[in-house]
């Protein structure tokens, strides 16, 4: 399975955004992953849709929408605008998930469901089928720099299985704590996108080593 790296611009020098963009374009990052938090449903609040149209035009990589938020309904049309590829929301925060995932299907971008490490599986059974993406977390969200929960492994491993099951694809990312000794792990364990920040824009050999370690098969 090929696998890609979302480079997460939580952890990018906000000072230089368009330059950071630019750089992780060519240290041959897959996806831009943005961190949309609003101070409500994690304790941390991020930037908006702005920020995204800022640097829309600076690269051509998929923009891949974290949204951290209470309401995502509210803001799709926002960041659909703004140049989402691929919007995640929160299975904690949509009692009516079908219509979310539906309504950004319907506004012809990717769409994905985002678990927290606490999060059981069984919720999601029922709407595999209609997902680009499921996005398991493996921190609390909330915070780039946090350590990487173990116990989120068997639960990949369960979604790869009973996506292989159910011969459905959609892709399989992993957020959190990614570093070069837990990226082989969860790629062992079924995970074929990988979020990375810390490990990437604060790495000491360069991010296009950091880039191309992460990515590499256990
Ligand atoms: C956490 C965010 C992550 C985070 C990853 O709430 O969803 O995407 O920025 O950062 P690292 O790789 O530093 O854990
Ligand atoms: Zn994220």
């Amino acid at each position: 399975m090929k696998i890609k790296i979302a480079a997460s611009m939580l952890a990018a020098d906000f000072s230089q955004l368009g330059m950071e963009v630019g750089r992780i374009e060519k240290a041959g990052s897959d996806l831009l992953h943005f961190d949309i938090m609003d101070g409500h449903f994690v304790p941390n609040i991020t930037f908006g849709f702005s920020f995204l149209k800022a640097l829309r035009d600076k690269t051509t990589l998929p923009f891949d929408v974290h949204l951290m938020i209470t309401n995502p309904l509210d803001f799709v049309d926002s960041f659909v605008e703004a140049g989402a590829d691929i919007i995640s929301v929160h299975l904690e925060v949509c009692p009516h998930l079908h219509r979310v995932v539906h309504y950004i299907k319907d506004r012809g971008i990717k769409v994905s469901v985002a678990l927290n490490p606490a999060t059981s599986l069984s919720s999601l059974e029922d709407i595999l089928q209609d997902l680009d993406m499921v996005l398991l977390m493996s921190v609390n969200p909330g915070f780039a720099g946090q350590r990487f929960i173990p116990a989120v492994l068997p639960k990949i491993k369960a979604l790869r299985e009973i996506l292989t099951k159910k011969g459905l694809s959609p892709d399989l990312e992993v957020d959190g704590g990614i570093n070069q000794r837990t990226a082989p792990l969860v790629i062992k364990a079924g995970a074929n996108i990988l979020v990375a920040g810390s490990a990437i824009f604060n790495s000491k050999g360069g991010i296009k080593k950091a880039v191309e370690g992460l990515r590499k098969s256990p």
